[in-house]
């Protein structure tokens, strides 16, 4: 079948079909392409950025430079899936004109189909002023990361009958406001299905159960390439960490002995042209002009000689 790109009505179909979403975050343009050719539905430059690639202790740090930046890589990457940008704390926390600027800067600078943003109740007005604005918002409630202090750290949320209400109400109020979907975070199986099945709109899990209407998970978790801690919800596909580390351990090692770079990643000129090589000054050597590298203006790799 012809792959089409993503949009939200694409989403709002496969719900009222009963067929799953799915969601991944990427930071760069590569691992982008990967997950966009890999026929994800979604990709989400989550503020995770912050501590899976920026090496902060959590997402707070994270400034709107640095996601537009990674956005944009990101952007560069993706020809089909549906790209959310998410909104740094305290970017959208203090006037809603300020949202709506920073709102903008993700689809006009970066290229992203929508934002996201974190908050239940109180954020609903946020929410309706970006939409209004012409910009799909994605919520997210539950275990709210750039807030978990309020919460009383990363915590499951919802797991009593007054906080599940509180959290059941916040959906209701973000789909009216106008939200294309909903990231539910940490929040017990039946209260996400409960709350998927209450909605139009698409729920997409991570830490919520099967009954949502998606998944998602932050990429360097499932690829085993975050290694200081590794949440229940996750899981791991498969353990990078340790092949990369072989595979550096293994390069090290070849350049320490002279192994590495043999004649397969060399390049020679004829013995000819060697002793006829012009010297300007003592100990300096004619330049005949830059050598085309991976690292040079023009790009390209110069393949054999
Ligand atoms: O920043 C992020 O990656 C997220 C996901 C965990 C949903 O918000």
């Amino acid at each position: 079948m012809e792959r089409k790109k993503v949009t939200p009505q694409a989403l709002l179909a496969k719900k009222k079909e009963g067929k799953k979403i799915t969601m991944l975050t990427a930071y760069d343009f590569a691992l982008a392409s990967f997950i966009d050719q890999s026929g994800i539905d979604m990709i989400l430059v989550g503020d995770s950025l912050g501590m899976v690639v920026l090496g902060y202790d959590s997402t707070v740090p994270v400034t709107m430079d640095e996601m537009i930046h990674h956005c944009k890589a990101v952007r560069r990457g993706v020809q089909y899936a549906f790209i959310v940008g998410d909104m740094p704390f305290m970017s959208y926390n203090i006037s809603r004109e300020e949202a709506i600027r920073n709102a903008g800067r993700f689809i006009k600078e970066a290229g992203c189909d929508a934002v996201k943003l974190e908050g239940g109740l109180e954020a609903a007005e946020t929410v309706r002023a970006i939409v209004s604005a012409g910009i799909p918002v994605m919520a997210h409630i539950g275990l709210t990361p750039q807030t978990a202090g309020q919460l009383g750290g990363f915590k499951v949320q919802g797991k009593d009958a007054v906080s599940a209400r509180r959290l059941l109400d916040s959906a209701l109020a973000l789909e009216e406001a106008g939200a294309c979907s909903i990231v539910m975070e940490c929040i017990p199986d039946k209260l996400a299905g409960l709350i998927s099945k209450s909605l139009r709109i698409p729920t997409i899990g991570i830490g919520a159960g099967p009954e949502c209407d998606g998944q998602v998970l932050v990429t360097n978790d499932l690829l085993g390439l975050f290694e200081r801690f590794t949440p229940k919800f996750v899981k791991q596909y498969i353990k990078l960490f340790p092949i990369i580390k072989e595979a550096v351990q293994a390069y090290k090692k070849e350049v320490e002995a002279v192994k590495f770079p043999s004649s397969e990643h060399t390049f020679v000129m004829e013995a000819k042209e060697l002793s006829g090589i012009r010297v300007k000054k003592k100990g300096k050597l004619k330049n005949d002009g830059p050598v085309k590298s991976r690292h040079s203006r023009a790009g390209g790799n110069p393949g054999p000689a």
